[in-house]
């Protein structure tokens, strides 16, 4: 049975310390520790993490690694990477790591080696992407299918999508994709708007082939397809399956063989690296997802052999720890200085709040302790003139990541520069603050007036002590983003070890889902189930308006 978070000594003796960090300006320990910016900084497969800027001493960082040791981050990593079920409540294997080690890894779920079921769907991926791109899979009319459409959503949407915009530079001429998740028709009726049927494939990508939304979209696209003037017949061409469930896959009318398959031990979140992936290989090429998933790799071996302290998604998983539960942080900010990355926060909020959204622990117990942050971001500059004020000023405190690349792949005069001053000036100035008597002297040098000083003047100071991580690279290339990926689910996965929670089911989602089914049919005219009088009130006019379509 794990042990509850909040009877450990490592937590109560984090607890203690962090309230008498909490009052120590960030900008005296750098003034204090010339090294300081070297001593908090690490390097990982392309990737450099500088974490010198959370509120921490070397005490702070001493008593985090004895909570990881209490909470057993490296049995529990251990656990993972030896195909144990670490997802009790669904009794599942989580195995995502063996999907970017198929070439030389040994995984067994149940006592059974899946390195070849893995290496075969891997095979049928790359030879499919060949034959598309070589136009000897064409459509039915015989022209280049060269604009893919996937359908799916949550983990089968969010990270190809994310991945695809992120590797835009390396997108294969010619080549076009769309991503449909939303089961407003608005999502699919403006896709397809702009499609030629005879020169797209439909992904139908869902884990479960169960997911309402998915199927809705997907029976859509499928109808849209057959009145353009595709037949039965032709479906096999221009649809395939990616999916665990062949039953539900063959039910829907997609062949076993236009089916890529994968395993319930691969969490939906996580599945970007299986066959969810083949958006990303149909879009810049199979070479190309090798290499992203090469660079998962090689995180994954950073994570599983680095001690502790040097360990990149350890060391950002405790920081999290710490600004959450010991410096009371209530979100965190996903921050990526690279338009390509835009969809970056998008993805890990699902990753992250998925996985750490929890309040019960893995042993059934209620949690004490906070767990996962509100998750969220947008690309910098954008979100500065949106979002960033309540993060520098704001009554709540928010960390951050910041991620840049030294280079762009988009070169456009002084634009670069401009993006990465910025980039260094806002976790400086959240670090930094600006105090009162600062804020007084430049009014008054000025010349504004003393009692308009003394009003305005605390409106303009800046707390500062605002915690923020940086992640830079050379340039982004499909390796990179690779271990960044990888970094942030190891990251997460370690935060919930902290916790003590389940990182890879997702209850909460289920209610809602449940309810929605049975108020589907009292939308048309159907009995409706028992409501609550808001929600019974509500459906009666919407009844009432909807007739008038
Ligand atoms: O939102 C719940 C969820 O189950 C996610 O975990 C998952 O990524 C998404 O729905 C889609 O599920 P599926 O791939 O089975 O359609």
């Amino acid at each position: 049975m794990s042990t509850s978070p909040a009877v450990t000594k490592a937590w109560r003796d984090l607890h203690q310390h962090g309230a008498d960090m909490a009052g120590i300006p960030m900008r005296d320990l750098f003034a204090q520790d010339p090294a300081r910016a070297t001593r908090y900084f690490l390097e990982a497969d392309g990737i450099a993490l500088d974490y010198s800027k959370n509120n921490i001493t070397e005490k702070s960082l001493d008593l985090l690694l004895a909570l990881a040791a209490a909470t057993g981050i490296e049995q529990k990593r251990d656990a993972l990477f030896a195909g144990e079920k670490i997802n009790r409540s669904e009794n599942r294997a989580v195995l995502h790591v063996a999907l970017r080690d198929h070439k030389s890894g040994r995984y067994r779920v149940d006592g059974r080696d899946v390195m070849a079921d893995i290496s075969a769907e891997r095979d049928k991926m790359a030879l499919f992407c060949a034959n598309i791109h070589a136009n000897h899979h064409l459509g039915v009319t015989g022209k280049p299918l060269r604009h893919v459409v996937n359908i799916g959503i949550g983990g089968s949407d969010l990270g190809p999508k994310m991945v695809c915009q992120a590797l835009k530079p390396y997108w294969l001429p010619g080549r076009r994709v769309d991503f449909v998740a939303n089961v407003d028709g608005a999502a699919i009726s403006q896709t397809l708007a702009g499609l030629d049927w005879q020169e797209t494939l439909f992904l139908v990508a869902s884990k479960t082939f169960t997911t309402q939304e998915t199927m809705a979209n997907a029976k859509t696209a499928r109808q849209w397809f057959l009145q353009q003037g595709g037949r039965e017949q032709d479906i096999a061409k221009h649809f395939v399956a990616l999916s665990t469930n062949e039953q539900a896959v063959q039910a829907f009318g997609i062949a076993p063989e236009s089916m890529f398959r994968f395993w319930d031990w691969v969490g939906g979140r996580f599945s970007l690296w299986s066959s969810i992936g083949l958006s990303i290989a149909l879009t810049v090429g199979f070479d190309r997802f090798e290499e992203l998933l090469a660079g998962a790799h090689a995180m994954d071996g950073h994570f599983k052999t680095k001690p502790l302290g040097l360990n990149m998604p350890v060391i950002m998983a405790l920081m999290g720890v710490w600004n959450r539960n010991i410096m009371g942080a209530a979100a965190h900010a996903i921050l990526p200085y690279d338009q390509t990355l835009a969809l970056l926060p998008d993805f890990l909020q699902q990753l992250d709040m998925e996985s750490n959204g929890k309040g019960v622990a893995i042993d059934g117990r209620e949690m004490t302790e906070k767990t996962g942050p509100v998750i969220f971001g947008a690309a910098g500059t954008n979100g500065q003139h949106a979002f960033y004020q309540l993060i520098h000023q704001g009554t709540d405190l928010i960390s951050a990541d910041f991620i840049a690349p030294a280079r762009s792949h988009y070169p456009q005069g002084d634009h670069h520069k401009i993006l990465l001053a910025n980039f260094l000036a806002q976790p400086q100035a959240l670090m930094q603050g600006k105090n009162l008597a600062m804020v007084k002297a430049e009014m008054a040098a000025t010349g504004v007036a003393p009692e308009i000083i003394k009003e305005v003047a605390p409106q303009k100071t800046f707390p500062g002590n605002r915690p923020s991580n940086a992640l830079i690279v050379e340039m982004f290339n499909p390796f990179n983003l690779g271990a960044l990926i990888a970094l942030y689910e190891h990251k997460i996965f370690c935060q919930g070890v902290l916790w003590g929670i389940n990182s890879f089911d997702q209850w909460g989602v289920e209610l809602g889902k449940q309810l929605a089914g049975d108020i589907l049919p009292a939308l048309s005219g159907g009995p409706a189930p028992a409501l609550d009088s808001s929600t019974a009130n509500l459906l009666a006019r919407l009844n009432q308006w909807g007739e008038k379509q």
